[in-house]
């Protein structure tokens, strides 16, 4: 038996985690589920698999649940706060933590998993962003296995030799090509972008995911992140990672080897997949999704990405570059910038230009410790609220 903890368990990639959980009772068992503010989302859930612990924000949250719990008559143990979300991701008896929690709020307990050397399934992309070598060097020195969620690093990672070792040039890799479907803007006109509401941003044309991401996705930042989160995973320079527009989202990201071959992994876009595969990796499971048919797809599209239409992507590849703590302040100020946005507090458009002002503005250093990547995550965060301030007072 499996024992899992899904931080984020209220979430797009949480709820199908444990839509796939259920369909193999007999092999997991949900050990613990956290969500931040839906209540009441948290407490069907628990009612459902009936976790030993559960975790939300603050304190008046734990009551509420705990109130709608026994009301059920579950016994589900519940805590708050940071501290409790770290305890459930490392707990003894705890063997894989799925890491769904949106943005750096997801850092602390997902490194706490990689330090006591759990299988991490990694959903968010952002912890591994901001903290980098320092979240790889925890999963190396404490024995934890990483498998990536996010489902182009899924694919790479099933187009790699088994033995792969972050070391492209050793395994013939040339190449790391991640695949993005290029969100609801793709193809509308670049001077209308600053008109766009938050509901069309989040109207994904391929993927059911959460506002964050979603927004993410139509400006691209989320390919930047997730080209970062390539770097780190696989061990590529940001020169052997390309991005590709494939609007179908039916393949979900190739790699390319120096014989000439490019081995790609297909499916239909459902979350459902990645995370079967990391469940059960190596064995494979069902996942709930149907079978991919490929002759109703019938045509597979592609194109290379216009950086002037998507300037996050180019600052992304920038922050890379730069490396140290350059991607911590790029996902902070990104973090800020989207919620400002869906608050209706900045257009679209600034959402790119509140990030290169914290780039340019807030000096970045080494990332020789967490401390110092939250530290300066903490900068960036002020910077880009007081641009957003000063913007809207202007
Ligand atoms: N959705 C996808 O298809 C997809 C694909 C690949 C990667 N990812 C990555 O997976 C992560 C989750 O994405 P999602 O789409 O599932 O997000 P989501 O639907 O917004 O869910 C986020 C989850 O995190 C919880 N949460 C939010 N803020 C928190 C905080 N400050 N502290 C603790 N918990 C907090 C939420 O709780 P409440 O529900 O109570 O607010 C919810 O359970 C992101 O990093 C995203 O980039 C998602």
């Amino acid at each position: 038996m499996q024992y899992i903890t899904i931080l984020g368990a209220t979430g797009s990639v949480g709820v199908s985690t444990l839509d796939v959980l259920a369909r193999h009772p007999e092999q997991y068992s949900v050990y613990a589920l956290s969500a931040h503010t839906r209540v009441a989302e948290l407490a069907a859930q628990c009612l459902q698999f009936r976790p030993q612990r559960a975790v939300v924000a603050t304190a008046e949250a734990a009551l509420e649940l705990t109130r709608l719990l026994r009301g059920q008559g579950v016994s589900t143990e519940v805590e708050y706060g940071e501290e409790a979300l770290c305890a459930i991701a490392s707990a003894p008896p705890v063997t894989g933590v799925m890491a769904a929690i949106v943005g750096a709020a997801g850092l602390a307990p997902t490194l706490a998993a990689a330090r006591a050397g759990k299988k991490v399934l990694l959903a968010n992309k952002e912890a591994l962003v901001m903290s980098g070598q320092l979240f790889i060097d925890a999963v190396h020195d404490n024995g934890a296995v990483l498998l990536p969620i996010d489902s182009e690093h899924n694919a790479i990672f099933q187009c790699l030799p088994h033995a792969y070792g972050r070391a492209p040039a050793a395994s013939g890799v040339a190449k790391i090509v991640l695949t993005a479907s290029g969100g609801p803007f793709l193809t509308r006109d670049v001077a209308t972008l600053d008109k766009v509401t938050p509901d069309q941003a989040c109207k994904h044309p391929t993927w059911a995911m959460g506002r964050k991401i979603s927004v993410d996705s139509a400006t691209m930042m989320n390919k930047g992140l997730e080209v970062i989160e390539a770097h780190w995973l696989f061990g590529a320079p940001a020169d052997k990672i390309e991005v590709l527009i494939h609007p179908q989202s039916v393949i979900h990201s190739m790699v390319s080897y120096i014989d000439g071959s490019v081995l790609a992994q297909l499916g239909n876009p459902d979350m459902r997949t990645p995370i079967a595969h990391a469940l059960a990796y190596p064995q494979r499971i069902d996942s709930g999704v149907a079978q991919l048919d490929l002759a109703q797809v019938a045509t597979l599209q592609f194109e290379r990405p216009d950086f002037r239409r998507f300037p996050c992507l180019a600052l992304a590849f920038d922050a890379l570059r730069a490396g140290g703590t350059a991607p911590a302040l790029l996902n902070a100020a990104n973090e800020v910038a989207v919620q400002a946005f869906l608050d209706e507090h900045i257009g679209f458009r600034q959402i790119d230009r509140v990030i290169a002002h914290v780039i340019e503005t807030v000096p970045h250093g080494a990332a020789s410790s967490i401390e110092a990547v939250m530290e300066q995550d903490r900068l960036a965060r002020a910077a880009a609220q007081a641009f957003i301030a000063h913007r809207l007072a202007a």
